[in-house]
C-alpha cells in the first residue's frame, strides 16, 4: 500500500476521484503511474471481448477453453482439481490481456430454479468455499486476480437488481456468507464483487455494514471491492460504504456526484482516497502479474485438462445390474438432440466462446467397435420438425440395439442468468420419448445435461442406469463417451440434492418472493439441512455418486484438540476396478441449546486412485472455527460446549462410520440487563449472587414444587425489570445487572 501511496501523492483530487470509475465496459483509467487494468468475465473460461461489449454473453468474444462451469466443476468435490482448473484460467487470462479474471461464483443455491445454479458450486457452504478458494489460488498463482462474486445473498434472479434478500443473522452468517470468508481469508482475492440486490433492505453496493465492517473489519480483506456491472445506485453512497470501482464506466456521472459531495461535505476526502488506492494497489499487483512470466497456454493441453475435469465432474446416480459400463462390442443405440448439438455451458455474462467441441456422438463412436453405434435425434429443443417421426425413428433404433443411450435435459434458453426457473421439470416430449425407448429397450441409460436440479423420478422409474453429466464443459463430450466406457471410472459427487418433489424445496413458499423482497423463511434449513431435519425423502440426497467399484469404510476415529476436529478412516477398494472414493465428514451437536441442522458437512476428501483390494487411511481436519454457531446474544461465532457426533460416508445419508468426540466450548456471558430473564440472571454466578442476597429465603421455595408444579420454571421467563411489579424495588435490582 506504501507503494501505490506514493504513487497517489501527485495525483490529484480529481483524478483520485476518476480512478474509481471504469474507463469504458471492461477497462479501469490510466491516470499518472496507475496503468489501466483489463477485468473480464469468467468464471469458467475467459470472455475477451475484443469488438463490441456487453454483460449478457451476446457480443462474440475471443475463442478461450470453456471448463466445466461451476455446476460441474462442483460435483468433483475435488479441491486440487479446481486449483488446477483455476491456474489454465488464469493462464488463459494472461495470454489475452486480462489482468482480473471475474469469478467465481459462491452464491448457496438456495432454490433449484435459480437461474444461475449453473454458475454457482452448491446448497453448502463448506463445500462451495473449499472450491472456491481453490479456484482463487489457482487463478491468482499466474499473476491474474479473482473477483469473489456475487458478494452477497444474491439467490435469485428474478427483480436482480432491486430485491431485497430479507434474512437472520444466523443463516445470513452460517449459510450466505460463510463461503465468502472462508475464500477472503483463506486465499485472499485480489477483488470482491458487490452484487446488484438488497440485504435487509440495504443496497449491497451501499451497504458499509457488509463492504466495510464485515469484509474488511472482521474478515481483514485487504484488496479491492468493484460493483457488479451496473450496481451502483448512488456512487456518493458506495464510496462512503466501502465501494472502490464502479464498473462499467458512467461518463464521468458518479465522479462529479463524488466531487460534489466531497465539496459540501457529504463525503469525506479518506474514502475518495481508499478507493483510489485500492484501485493503485491493485495496478500494482496487476503490474506483477504480468510480468511474472506466465507461460502461453496449449490450447490442445487445455482442451485435454478439461476433458480430464469433466470426467471427474460425472455423476453415476444408478446403475441398476451393471448395465455400465458399456462394453464396446454391443450394439448402441445414441438418442436425443442433446448428443449431436451438446448443451455444456449456460447463458449470460459467463458464455464462452469455445476454442473446440467434443460432440458426444462423435467421441462414443471413437470409443465403441466400429459400425456399432446408431444415431436417432428423437426430439428437438426448438419444436421443430416432426416430433412424432422422430420419436418412432428413435424407437426403431432402440428396438434394433443391444442398449440405449438417451441424451435427456434442458436446452440453453430453458435456464440462464437474467431469470428464474418456474419448475424443475424434465420437457415433457422428452419424457414420453424415454418411455418409448424404455418399452422396447430395458437395457437404456438416461445422460442428463442441464445447469439447474431436475425432477428425476420419472428417469428414475423407467432408465435403470442414469449418468449426470450437468454442464459440462467443452469437452464434455469426450468425457461422457470416457465414463460410459469405463475409461474414467466415475467419482462425482451431488453437490445438491435431487428432491422428490419441487413442493419439497426449502424455499418453495418463499422463491422468488414478491414486490421486490424475498424472505429467507426456512432460515438455516438450506439444502440437505432442510430435508434431513423434515426426515423425508429426497430422489438422490446430496453427495451422492456411485462408481464401478465398491468401497469400505472402516477404523473411523475422532479427536477434538484446540485446532479442531481430526477425522481417520480406512477406505478399501472392495470391487474389481481401481477407482477413487469422496469420503464425507459430517457432524451433529445431539444436545445444543440452540437450532441445528441434524447434520452438517464439515470436510471431505477424495482417496487417491486405489486398486482393487488396496485401501488407504484419509484424514479429514475440521478447523475448530468451522463448528462455530453465530450467536445472537452476543454477535460472534460460539462453538457450544458439549457431546459432537461425528459422521463419515459416502453421502449425506450413506453415513457408513460414526464416532462422537467431546468439545471444550468457548466462554459466552451474556451482559445481565433490565431485559434478562430471571432464568437467565440465576444461570450466572455473580447475578445469581446478588439475587441470592436480594430474595433471601425464597430461592428454596422456588426451586422447589408447589402443587405439583415446578416452580421455577414457570417463573424463569419473567424479565427481571418486571419484578417491580411484583413489589421488588428497582433500586435493589440495580445490584443485579452488569452496569
Ligand atoms: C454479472 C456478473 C458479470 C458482469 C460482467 C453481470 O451482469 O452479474 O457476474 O461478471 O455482469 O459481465
Amino acid at each position: 500500500m506504501a507503494e501505490s501511496t506514493n504513487r497517489l501523492a501527485n495525483v490529484s483530487r480529481t483524478d483520485r476521484i476518476a480512478l474509481g470509475s471504469g474507463a469504458d465496459f471492461w477497462t479501469t483509467k490510466a491516470v499518472g503511474a496507475v496503468p489501466s487494468l483489463v477485468l473480464t468475465d469468467g468464471p469458467h473460461g475467459v470472455r475477451r471481448q475484443a469488438g463490441a461489449t456487453d454483460h449478457l454473453g451476446l457480443a462474440e468474444s475471443l475463442p478461450a477453453t470453456c471448463f466445466p462451469p461451476a455446476v460441474g466443476l462442483a460435483q468433483s468435490w475435488d479441491p486440487d482439481l479446481v486449483r488446477r482448473v483455476g491456474r489454465a484460467l488464469g493462464a488463459e487470462a494472461r495470454a489475452l490481456g486480462v489482468d482480473v479474471l471475474l469469478g467465481p461464483g459462491v452464491n448457496i443455491k438456495r432454490d433449484p430454479r435459480g437461474g444461475r445454479s449453473f454458475e454457482y458450486f452448491s446448497e453448502d457452504p463448506t463445500l462451495t468455499g473449499a472450491l472456491g478458494a481453490a479456484w482463487v489460488e489457482g487463478v491468482q498463482s499466474v499473476g491474474v486476480g479473482a473477483s469473489l462474486k456475487h458478494f452477497a445473498a444474491n439467490n435469485c434472479e428474478t427483480d436482480r437488481m432491486r430485491s431485497s434478500s430479507d434474512i437472520d443473522p444466523r443463516p445470513l452468517r452460517e449459510i450466505y456468507l460463510r463461503a465468502f470468508a472462508h475464500i477472503v481469508r483463506t486465499a485472499r482475492p485480489w477483488t470482491v464483487m458487490c452484487s446488484y440486490n438488497r440485504i435487509n433492505g440495504v443496497y449491497v453496493a451501499h451497504n458499509r455494514w457488509l463492504l466495510t465492517d464485515v469484509l474488511r473489519g472482521e474478515w481483514g480483506f485487504d484488496g479491492l471491492v468493484v460493483s457488479d456491472w451496473g450496481a451502483v445506485v448512488d456512487r456518493v453512497a458506495s464510496v462512503a460504504a466501502g465501494l472502490d470501482l464502479q464498473m462499467p464506466g458512467d461518463g464521468g456521472r458518479g465522479d462529479a456526484q463524488v466531487a460534489a459531495a466531497l465539496a459540501a461535505g457529504a463525503l469525506v476526502e479518506s474514502a475518495v482516497d481508499r478507493a483510489a488506492e485500492a484501485v493503485a494497489a491493485l495496478a500494482d499487483k496487476a503490474t506483477r502479474g504480468r510480468a511474472q512470466g506466465t507461460p502461453a497456454p496449449d490450447e490442445q493441453a487445455h482442451h485435454a485438462l478439461a476433458r480430464e475435469v469433466a470426467g471427474l465432474c460425472m455423476v453415476l446416480l444408478r446403475n441398476e445390474n451393471d448395465l455400465l459400463p458399456l462394453t464396446p462390442g454391443r450394439s448402441l443405440a445414441v438418442i436425443g438432440e442433446f448428443a449431436e448439438a451438446p448443451r455444456y455451458q449456460g447463458g449470460g455474462s459467463s458464455h464462452v466462446n469455445p476454442t473446440a467441441l467434443d460432440i458426444p456422438l462423435a467421441e462414443i463412436r471413437a470409443l465403441a467397435a466400429p459400425g456399432t453405434v446408431d444415431y436417432a435425434r428423437g426430439f428437438t429443443t426448438d419444436d421443430s420438425g416432426d416430433a412424432r417421426a422422430l420419436r418412432e425413428e428413435a424407437v426403431r433404433v432402440a428396438a434394433a440395439a443391444e442398449v440405449a443411450v438417451v441424451f435427456l435435459g434442458l436446452a440453453a434458453n430453458q435456464e440462464s442468468e437474467g431469470f428464474d426457473r418456474t419448475d424443475i421439470e424434465i420437457p415433457a416430449d422428452q419424457l414420453d420419448l424415454l418411455a418409448e425407448v424404455v418399452r422396447v429397450q430395458p437395457n437404456t441409460v438416461a445422460v442428463l445435461v442441464h445447469g439447474g436440479v431436475l425432477r428425476l423420478t420419472p428417469v428414475v422409474e423407467l432408465a435403470p442406469a442414469i449418468l449426470d453429466a450437468a454442464l459440462s464443459g467443452q469437452a464434455g463430450g469426450g468425457a461422457i463417451a470416457d465414463v460410459l466406457f469405463g475409461v474414467v471410472n466415475p467419482s462425482g459427487r451431488l453437490a445438491e440434492t435431487v428432491p422428490v418433489r419441487l413442493a419439497d424445496t426449502p424455499a418453495y413458499l418463499d422463491f422468488p418472493g414478491e414486490h421486490s423482497h424475498v424472505r429467507y423463511g426456512e432460515g438455516l434449513y438450506v439444502g440437505y439441512r432442510w430435508y434431513d431435519v423434515r426426515e423425508w425423502e429426497v430422489c438422490f440426497p446430496f453427495g451422492h455418486g456411485l462408481s464401478y467399484t465398491e468401497f469400505a469404510y472402516s477404523d473411523a476415529t475422532a479427536t477434538a484438540d484446540e485446532s479442531g476436529l481430526r477425522v481417520t478412516v480406512t477406505v478399501t477398494n472392495t470391487g474389481a476396478r481401481a477407482g477413487r472414493e469422496i469420503v464425507q465428514v459430517y457432524t451433529s451437536v445431539p444436545d445444543s441449546t440452540v437450532a441445528r441442522p441434524p447434520r452438517e458437512l464439515r470436510g471431505f476428501r477424495a482417496t487417491s486412485e486405489l486398486a482393487p483390494g488396496d485401501s488407504e487411511q484419509v484424514t479429514v481436519e475440521v478447523p475448530r472455527a468451522d463448528l462455530a454457531y453465530w450467536d445472537t446474544r452476543v454477535d460472534r461465532w460460539v462453538v457450544e460446549d458439549g457431546r459432537y457426533g461425528v459422521h463419515i460416508g459416502a453421502s449425506s445419508r450413506d453415513l457408513r462410520a460414526a464416532t462422537e468426540v467431546r468439545v471444550t466450548g468457548d466462554e459466552v456471558r451474556v451482559p445481565i440487563t433490565a431485559r434478562s430473564t430471571l432464568g437467565e440472571a440465576l444461570a450466572d454466578p455473580k447475578a445469581a449472587a446478588a439475587l441470592g442476597e436480594l430474595f433471601e429465603g425464597m430461592s428454596a421455595s422456588m426451586s422447589g414444587d408447589a402443587l405439583g408444579v415446578d416452580m421455577m420454571r414457570m417463573i424463569a421467563s419473567i424479565p427481571l425489570e418486571r419484578l417491580t411489579g411484583f413489589g421488588v424495588s428497582p433500586d435493589a435490582l440495580r445490584a443485579v445487572y452488569d452496569d
